[in-house]
């Protein structure tokens, strides 16, 4: 198996309530490696753009007020199939459907603020970590 990269947010409702530290512990302890991490506010144009592909739908306006609603963490995770890994502790985006053991059952709080964002494919993996990082910002 490939060792590759992910993009990863730790969200406002989690770095609200402290947990950066927790999250990530859970990240590192199922394999990821984090290369690259900055704390940053977002503005409402970067959380308008990031989340494009979701306009249409009818809780875009709520995820951008949520997303610049408090400080993220942006990460750049390396390990084994990083994507699905990542994807596999993150849990489904709805708490109420996450599997025991997953960062989204231990801290989400609904469907909105569920704690943490993960890539979906390695394309968009790329795509993400270039929106917010430079190459010589991630450290492997
Ligand atoms: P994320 O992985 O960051 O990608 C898009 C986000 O939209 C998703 O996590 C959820 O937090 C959010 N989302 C998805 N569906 C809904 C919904 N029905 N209502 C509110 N937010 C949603």
């Amino acid at each position: 198996m490939a060792v590759t990269r992910t993009f990863s947010i730790i969200k406002p409702d989690a770095t609200r309530r402290n947990l950066t530290g927790a999250v990530t512990k859970m990240l590192e302890e199922a394999g990821l490696r984090v290369v690259a991490s900055k704390r940053i506010q977002m503005t409402e144009d970067q959380a308008k753009k990031f989340y494009e592909v979701h306009a249409e739908r009818p809780f875009y306006g709520e995820l951008v007020d949520f997303m610049t609603s408090g400080p993220v963490v942006v990460q750049v995770l390396e390990g084994e199939d990083a994507v699905k890994r990542n994807r596999d502790v993150m849990g489904a985006t709805n708490p109420a459907d996450a599997d025991e053991g997953t960062i989204r059952k231990a801290f989400a709080e609904s469907i909105e603020a569920n704690s943490v964002h993960g890539s979906d494919s390695d394309e968009n993996a790329a795509t993400e970590i270039a929106f917010f990082f430079n190459d010589d910002e991630i450290v492997g």
